[in-house]
């Protein structure tokens, strides 16, 4: 069966059916049933490294939005910097790669960007001074503030930065970066308009696939993503390998289908109103997972942010127009019989989001739940924070406990946490000892019998060790599934399915068919 029904008419067939088959399988209040979910991620939330194919049809796709750049100038041999990080002049006298010589791109269309500095400021001609030199001080970029990058098509590392008066970046001296330079260019070393030109990072989320297609495309290119990745088949896949759920990733831009504010594109809304008619034909329980709130509450790509900041959260409208969505999303299924859990926000990163403010949204989204559904059960994400307090590296939950005086008043309330397991100098032995005893004692330690349910919400059975062989797998995966088994409210494995032969461990369906994984 396709997509057969208009939303009204999908309304009204999930009141029917919840009335007919609330004795047969509704929502289950049997205490020791569990979910084992399958994550649909890469779905309805674009994350580039689970289906990379979906970018390759983007003229000038090394430059999307949040892509990290640096310029070396060829004259001076140093890099562009915002002094100071931002707010006052570009220079050239940088003498590392760190957070001042980096540019990340804003794309306008596939030739025209902005670049936004380490403070957010955005470089511009300084149209105060004498409108040629070169500053960071804007936090709106306008026109002065829109550059074109100029490739050299034999060598593409070498790049020249046209300004909007016409005229093109140079390097005068170490102090000095203006845009008066005309005319053309053989590209040597001697030409002060010349960079050498690194790419330090890239994106891949919703945000750059869709505003790196531009509005004339991205709407057939992601309708036809939503309708061709997941289909039918792997709801019944999922339902005969011992799944009984899935939780689904959603972007806040969902909730203004059909008409989205650009970049976004309509049309996720009927993939999910597909998702609820599989569901509910395979018995299969969803959790609607808000993975993308506006502003972005991690920064990563997964959470569709531009450019890798955080903004979710800070301020109050930001927080209104995001229990809006949830109450938008409950109000819509929440006659579904399939409607099992609403997940309020995915992963907020600490310290950026405060605990203060998630407690309020947490209070807001669950009484936005509860105004529709007295069953379903809402989720409330813990923060994560890195591991390695250095870096943004791999991410970890932050007290979970920190939740609980709010969760405590919020009956039908759960607590979500990600177990990824990623330390690269441990053994297999020792990542599997890892899962038993640590995995185990951070279960145990927020597992209370008046608190709120637990749920592994991310897991995977992946090793970071290159010769683990599938033996060493199938016993990771194993250990993973006893110890999460545990978890009150159950697990989801991360993810269905990966269009990427590097990470094919990440794909459920491949390591369910390859016996990797038994359920
Ligand atoms: C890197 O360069 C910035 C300025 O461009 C400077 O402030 C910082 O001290 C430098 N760091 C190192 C490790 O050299
Ligand atoms: C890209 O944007 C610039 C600035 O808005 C505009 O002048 C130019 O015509 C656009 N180019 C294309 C190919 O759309
Ligand atoms: C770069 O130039 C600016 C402007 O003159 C100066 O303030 C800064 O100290 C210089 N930085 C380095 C690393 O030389
Ligand atoms: C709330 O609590 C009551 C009784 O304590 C229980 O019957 C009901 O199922 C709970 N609701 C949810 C959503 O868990
Ligand atoms: C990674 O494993 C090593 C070796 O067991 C250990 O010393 C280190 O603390 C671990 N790192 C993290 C971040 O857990
Ligand atoms: C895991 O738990 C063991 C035993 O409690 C402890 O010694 C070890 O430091 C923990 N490892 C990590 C990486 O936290
Ligand atoms: C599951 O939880 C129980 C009770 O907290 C504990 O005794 C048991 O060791 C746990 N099992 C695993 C595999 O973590």
């Amino acid at each position: 069966m396709a997509i057969l029904f208009s939303t009204k008419q999908l309304f009204s067939i999930c009141i029917i059916l919840s009335f007919m088959l609330s004795f047969s399988y509704g929502r289950s209040p049997n205490p020791a049933f569990r979910i084992k979910a399958a994550n649909l991620g890469g779905w309805l939330v674009t994350e580039g490294w689970i289906k990379p194919s979906l970018f390759d049809g983007i003229p000038n796709k090394d430059f999307l939005d949040g892509t990290q750049l640096q310029f070396k100038s060829v004259t001076v041999g140093k890099y562009l910097c915002a002094e100071n990080g931002g707010g006052t002049i570009v220079v050239a006298n940088g003498t590392n790669t760190s957070g001042w010589a980096i540019f990340k791109l804003w794309r306008i269309n596939e030739t025209n960007f902005h670049f936004r500095v380490f403070n957010k400021q955005f470089i511009g001609l300084d149209t105060n001074g004498n409108g040629i030199d070169i500053v960071a001080e804007s936090n709106t970029p306008g026109s002065s503030e829109t550059f074109e990058i100029v490739r050299n098509s034999n060598d593409l590392s070498r790049v020249r930065i046209k300004a909007p008066n016409g005229f093109f970046l140079q390097a005068k001296t170490e102090e000095l970066v203006t845009a008066d330079y005309e005319g053309a260019t053989s590209w040597g070393d001697d030409d002060p308009s010349v960079f050498e030109m690194t790419i330090a990072g890239r994106m891949q989320g919703e945000f750059q696939v869709t505003n790196g297609y531009g509005p004339q495309k991205a709407p057939q290119v992601m309708r036809k993503h939503w309708s061709t990745y997941i289909v039918e088949d792997d709801f019944k896949f999922i339902a005969g390998n011992g799944l009984n759920a899935v939780r689904i990733p959603v972007g806040w831009w969902m909730a203004s289908d059909p008409t989205p504010p650009a970049p976004y594109v309509g049309g996720s809304l009927q993939a999910l109103d597909n998702a609820f008619t599989w569901a509910r034909k395979y018995e299969l329980k969803i959790i609607i997972d808000l993975h993308a709130a506006p502003g972005s509450q991690n920064g990563f790509e997964h959470s569709s942010s531009r450019d890798g900041s955080q903004e979710w959260g800070l301020t109050d409208d930001n927080i209104q127009q995001t229990v809006a969505v949830i109450d938008f999303l409950t109000a819509r299924y929440a006659s579904c019989p399939s409607l099992y859990a609403v997940e309020l926000i995915n992963e907020p990163l600490s310290p950026g989001v405060s605990l203060e403010r998630l407690n309020k949204y947490y209070k807001a989204g669950y009484d936005a739940v509860r105004n529709h559904s007295p069953t379903a059960y809402v989720v409330m994400s813990s923060r994560i924070e890195p591991i390695d307090p250095s870096g943004l590296g791999p991410m970890d939950p932050r007290d979970p406990r920190e939740l609980f005086p709010l969760t405590s008043d919020l009956n039908g309330s759960v607590i979500d946490v990600h177990y990824y397991n990623s330390n690269k100098s441990m053994t297999v032995q020792q990542n599997i000892d890892f899962v038993c005893t640590n995995r185990s004692a951070q279960l145990n330690q927020i597992t209370t019998p008046d608190g709120p349910l637990i749920f592994v919400g991310e897991w995977v059975a992946e090793l970071p060790v290159p010769e683990a062989s599938k033996e060493d797998l199938q016993r990771f995966a194993k250990a993973q599934q006893e110890v999460y088994g545990n978890a009150t409210f159950g697990w989801g494995y991360w993810t269905l399915k990966t269009l990427n032969n590097e990470r094919k461990h990440w794909s459920l369906e491949w390591m369910i068919e390859n016996g990797y994984i038994k359920l």
